[in-house]
């Protein structure tokens, strides 16, 4: 099936067989509140999706709530039977994950949408990383070479990711990749949880989608994107 799909960052319409993306295997590691949100709003779009959290048992509690088009899987499998493996599990975890799965990581798209965080006694954010330095691209140097990263889907807190999805007119969400040839998989994924896709450049990029980044944390849509764009430049 073939239809005609928005591309936001050329501001053209290009012929996309969405099935090159149904088709694809989407795995969610990290059944917190944002993986959760991911996975059910992926599961409203239609998409079929892996569940993994760091026991079995919690990946089938949701495969309870979600039906038929989830099921529930060991992490390493899940990085296994996955093309696209969306990491949404805290920083340290990730390197964790990668260190010990390295090898199933080669040619597979990796979603990212962590912060480089942690919370302190007073319940505010504090970044574990240097101040000009990004989670994306400190994942991108753990991940093997030939991996495809995308940053995305960490631009909302959990509950606005939940409640602004699938609006009309769409809300934007974001997106940063090296990886020009998932650049489609990465704006269908994004389409599937609700929202339109907006491409602001490559993984360098990350560090303005990431808290306290200049484009982290706004619910907007796309002509109010293309100013925060702007200014952020
Ligand atoms: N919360 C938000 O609003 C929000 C918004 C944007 C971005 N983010 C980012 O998203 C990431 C997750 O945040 P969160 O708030 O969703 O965290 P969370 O609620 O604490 O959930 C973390 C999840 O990670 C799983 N996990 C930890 N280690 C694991 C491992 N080795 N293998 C498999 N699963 C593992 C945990 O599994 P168990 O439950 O089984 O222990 C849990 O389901 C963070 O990097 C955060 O910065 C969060």
């Amino acid at each position: 099936m073939i239809f005609f799909k928005r591309v936001v960052c050329v501001q053209s319409w290009e012929a996309f067989s969405i099935m090159d993306f149904k088709n694809k295997t989407v795995a969610v590691i990290g059944l917190g509140n944002i993986g959760k949100t991911i996975a059910r709003n992926l599961v409203k779009s239609g998409h079929s999706v892996i569940l993994s959290a760091r026991t079995l048992e919690h990946a089938q509690l949701l495969v309870k709530e979600l039906g038929d088009l989830s099921s529930a899987e060991e992490v390493t499998q899940s990085i296994r039977d996955a093309d696209i493996i969306v990491l949404a599990v805290w920083l340290k975890d990730i390197k964790e994950i990668i260190a010990t799965n390295k090898e199933l990581f080669v040619n597979k798209v990796v979603i990212d949408p962590s912060n480089p965080i942690k919370i302190d006694g007073s319940g505010n954010p504090q970044k574990i990383i240097g101040v000009n330095e990004s989670s994306g691209e400190e994942i991108k140097r753990w991940l093997p070479a030939s991996s495809k990263l995308i940053k995305a889907l960490g631009t909302l807190a959990a509950s606005l990711l939940s409640e602004n999805a699938f609006s009309d007119p769409r809300n934007v969400l974001f997106y940063a990749t090296s990886a020009q040839d998932v650049r489609l998989t990465a704006e269908s994924l994004i389409q599937d949880i609700g929202y339109l896709p907006y491409y602001v450049g490559d993984i360098t990029e990350s560090i303005k989608l990431e808290v306290f980044g200049s484009l982290n944390g706004h619910v907007v849509n796309l002509d109010a994107a293309n100013k925060l764009v702007k200014d952020s430049l």
